[in-house]
């Protein structure tokens, strides 16, 4: 047993960047198994801030293996650029980066049928995709169109390239989008597959093999539950497994090897894009978080929607991957508040409900049913131990528990690494 999945146990962005970059040490490898540079795990280590869409955070300690695993999809174009940025900044990825070579490839033509495709959906249909082409190459993947990056390493691969660019320029035409320059595509996209020739190969038996040898793997999910393509709030929802049993699919890793799985939970709750988010606060309380917390995408910039902390979710999310322990994110976002509101259930239709409807109209319908606790109001930053945290904290640590049924592992609380408390070593079993 050397396996442990972290994954995002609301709609994304909780802060899974960070935790990664705590836990990394503990590891030989990180292994990204889903999702692609729709993603933006921020790092800040010292002065230095790193946001990483497609290369797993672990890239950021030397010594580490990092696999972009085939449950991906990885846009050629953007991997050189995130690549070069990090080489620019000193990092070496010379036999420390694998990318599967079943992973597949999200294509320009990808990107402008994501963004085509939102144009065409009405208000109140909308997905407000991240526009970097995933739910196409997904949607080609299953099709059984898409094109893998073992493919880059067949000598017809421009050829290929170019059949495809043609063939999509049919499509882009019947959604109304201009088609792509053929040559002028190719050339670019032939020029990251030069690049990345080296980095391309097998990532089963690597993985497989290290597992052999006792060595930790730990799996970096992105995105998180609620956007989960199964279990989130289908249509407005990522097109990936985001949920723990997503990394088995994803790596070719087998399910009895996964020896824990750390949810990733903000101590509120926020979304990006469009669909229900039950706890939203439009108000000045919601404007509060977002500042206090910085809730603006670290992939598109956009301001993220903030609400109170809804335990419907969590519990939900930590049923479906079996989350052994939180990472709790972000609580001193929370400090100068003197009462704090937890959602423990929904009413739906005059009924109380205390798990996650399938529906989106059903779960838009959903009314909070709240209990209110009392906040701390003081600085907890700079607390490095669980003791010393005010008891008012602890109480809302406490109930989160108490509400989830799952015990909190890693407390942060600040963007900085050494803001991170580690209640409970409970990582590779
Ligand atoms: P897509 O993944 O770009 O297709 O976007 C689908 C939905 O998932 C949109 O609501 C996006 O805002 C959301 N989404 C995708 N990636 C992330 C992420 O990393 N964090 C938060 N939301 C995301």
């Amino acid at each position: 047993m050397g396996a442990t999945i972290l994954i995002g146990s609301q709609w994304g962005d909780e802060g899974k960047g960070k935790i990664i970059d705590v836990l990394t040490n503990q590891a030989d490898w990180v292994v990204r198994y889903q999702g692609g540079n729709n993603a933006g795990h921020t790092v800040e280590i010292g002065a230095e801030q790193y946001i990483l869409h497609l290369i797993p955070s672990g890239i950021l300690h030397p010594g580490k293996r990092c696999v972009i695993g085939h449950g991906m999809v990885v846009d050629p174009i953007a991997l050189c650029e995130e690549m070069s940025e990090l080489e620019e900044r000193g990092i070496d990825m010379d036999g420390r980066l694998l990318i599967s070579d079943r992973a597949h490839l999200v294509m320009p033509y990808h990107r402008l049928l994501d963004a085509g495709h939102e144009k065409l959906l009405a208000d109140g249909e909308k997905i407000g995709t991240t526009q970097r082409g995933i739910g196409p190459t997904y949607a080609d993947k299953i099709s059984r169109t898409g094109l893998r990056y073992c493919d880059l390493l067949a000598d017809d691969i421009a050829d290929l390239m170019r059949t495809q660019i043609e063939r999509s320029n049919a499509r882009l035409a019947a959604i109304g989008s201009d088609p792509l320059d053929v040559e002028t595509t190719l050339a670019s996209l032939m020029e990251a597959v030069e690049h990345l020739k080296p980095f391309i190969g097998d990532a089963i038996v690597p993985l497989n093999d290290a597992l052999e040898r006792d060595e930790k793997i730990l799996f970096e999910g992105a995105q998180g539950t609620m956007l989960d393509i199964d279990f989130g709030s289908y249509p407005f929802v990522t097109s990936s497994s985001c949920s723990a049993g997503g990394a088995a699919t994803g790596t070719g890793v087998p399910p009895h090897r996964i020896a824990g799985v750390l949810g990733v939970l903000k101590a509120y709750t926020t979304r990006v894009g469009e669909g229900p988010m039950p706890t939203e606060l439009k108000d000045e309380m919601g404007e509060m978080l977002r500042s206090e917390g910085g809730e603006y995408g670290a992939t598109t910039g956009r301001p993220r929607r903030c609400g109170w902390f809804d335990a419907v979710i969590a519990r939900y999310s930590a049923r479906i991957s079996g989350i052994d322990r939180w990472a709790l994110t972000k609580l001193d976002v929370l400090d100068k508040l003197d009462k704090i509101k937890i959602c423990v259930a929904y009413e739906l239709d005059g009924r109380r409900i205390d798990t996650v409807p399938a529906r989106s109209k059903d779960l838009e319908r959903c009314v909070p049913v709240y209990e209110e606790v009392e906040g701390w109001q003081t600085s907890i930053s700079d607390v490095s131990r669980h003791d010393d945290l005010p008891a008012a904290a602890k109480d809302y640590i406490a109930r989160i528990e108490e509400l989830t049924g799952v015990e909190t592992g890693i407390l942060s609380l600040g963007p900085r690494r050494d803001s991170t408390i580690v209640l409970d070593d409970c990582l590779f079993g």
